[in-house]
C-alpha cells in the first residue's frame, strides 16, 4: 500500500489510472477506523479496480467548542487496517496542503442542512461538503462509499454530486452495529463503561418508532412520541432531536406513507450520539 501525503502526487497517480480506464473507488475517512469503516472498505474493494482511502481530520467541519484537538488519531493502526483490506493508496494530506493560506472557497447546501445536525452544528456541513468536493477533485473516483450512520451527510453528498455534476457514483453502506445495537462510531471511545451501557437507548428508541410504523401508526407526531418515551426512561440522556423524515429532503413527515427515515441525536454526558433507521410503511391495501 502506498502512503501519499501530497495532493499533487495523489492527483498525478489518479490521473494516470483514469486515463488508462481504471475504475477508482474511494472511502473518505477521518481515521480512528473501526469495523464500520472496514465494511465500507471491503465493499469498495469488491466494486472497483483501484482503491483509495483518505485519512484526514478535517478542521473545517469542527465547531470551535468541538473535539478537533482530542479527536483520536491512531494512524499506525489505521494504516494496518487499510493494508489488510487491500487499499492501494492511503491518502493522508496535511491541513496546510488542503487549506493553504489564501484558501477561500466553501461549498454550502442550505436546504438539506437546515435541520437536524445542520442546526445543532452550524458550519459542520459546509466543512464536509467542501472537503468532499476537494477530495473528489484530487482522487477522481468513479465511486465513493459513505456510511448510513451519518444519514444527513450521505444525503448531502448525493445532492452535491448531482448539483455539481461530479460524476461520482455514491454508495451508502448500512450502519454497522455492536452486538447490542449501538451504531459503531469513532467517538464511542469517549464513552465511560456506564455511558456505553446506556448508549443503546438511542437505537432502542428508533426501533420503537419503526415498530409503531409496523403496527400501522402513520401520524408523525405519534411515532415521535413512541421514540421519545423510550429515551425518557433513561434520565442521563438528553434528546437533541428524534424525527420522522422524508429520506431525500430530510423534511419532517406529518404522515408516513411509503419510505421514511427515523433520525435521532442525543447527549450522554459529554458525548453526542446520532443514529437512524430507514423504514417503509405498508401502504393500505386498495379494496375492490
Ligand atoms: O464521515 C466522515 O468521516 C467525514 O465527515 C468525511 C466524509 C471523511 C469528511 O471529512
Amino acid at each position: 500500500m502506498k502512503i501519499i501525503r501530497s495532493p499533487t502526487t495523489m492527483a498525478v497517480w489518479s490521473e494516470r489510472l483514469v486515463r488508462e480506464g481504471v475504475k477508482i473507488g474511494f472511502v473518505p475517512t477521518m481515521g480512528a477506523l473501526h469495523e464500520g469503516h472496514r465494511a465500507l472498505i471491503r465493499e469498495a474493494r469488491l466494486r472497483c479496480d483501484a482503491l483509495v482511502s483518505s485519512i484526514f481530520v478535517n478542521p473545517a467541519q469542527f465547531g470551535p467548542q468541538e473535539d478537533l484537538a482530542k479527536y483520536p488519531r491512531p494512524i499506525l493502526q489505521d494504516r494496518a487496517l487499510c493494508r489488510k483490506e487491500g487499499v492501494d493508496v492511503c491518502f493522508e494530506p496535511t491541513v496546510e496542503a488542503m487549506y493553504p493560506s489564501g484558501f477561500q472557497t466553501m461549498v454550502t447546501l442550505p436546504a438539506i442542512t437546515r435541520r437536524w445536525e445542520g442546526e445543532v452544528r452550524p458550519h459542520h456541513f459546509s466543512g464536509v461538503a467542501t472537503v468532499v468536493t476537494k477530495l473528489f477533485g484530487i482522487v477522481r473516483p468513479k465511486m465513493a462509499i459513505f456510511g448510513q450512520k451519518d444519514f444527513q451527510q450521505s444525503a448531502l453528498v448525493r445532492q452535491l454530486v448531482k448539483d455539481l455534476n461530479l460524476g461520482v457514483e455514491i454508495v451508502v453502506h448500512p450502519t454497522v452495529r455492536e452486538e447490542d445495537g449501538l451504531a459503531m462510531s469513532s467517538r464511542n471511545v469517549y464513552l465511560t463503561q456506564d455511558e456505553r451501557k446506556r448508549a443503546v437507548m438511542l437505537y432502542k428508541s428508533l426501533r420503537a418508532g419503526a415498530e409503531a410504523i409496523g403496527r400501522g401508526v402513520t401520524d408523525g407526531k405519534a411515532i415521535g412520541s413512541a421514540m421519545a418515551q423510550v429515551v425518557k426512561k433513561e434520565p442521563a440522556i438528553t434528546i437533541d432531536y428524534l424525527a420522522v423524515c422524508d429520506p431525500t429532503t430530510l423534511e419532517p413527515l406529518s404522515t408516513v406513507r411509503g419510505k421514511a427515515v427515523l433520525l435521532g441525536a442525543v447527549r450522554l454526558g459529554p458525548v453526542r450520539l446520532i443514529d437512524n433507521i430507514l423504514v417503509v410503511a405498508k401502504q393500505a391495501r386498495r379494496k375492490f
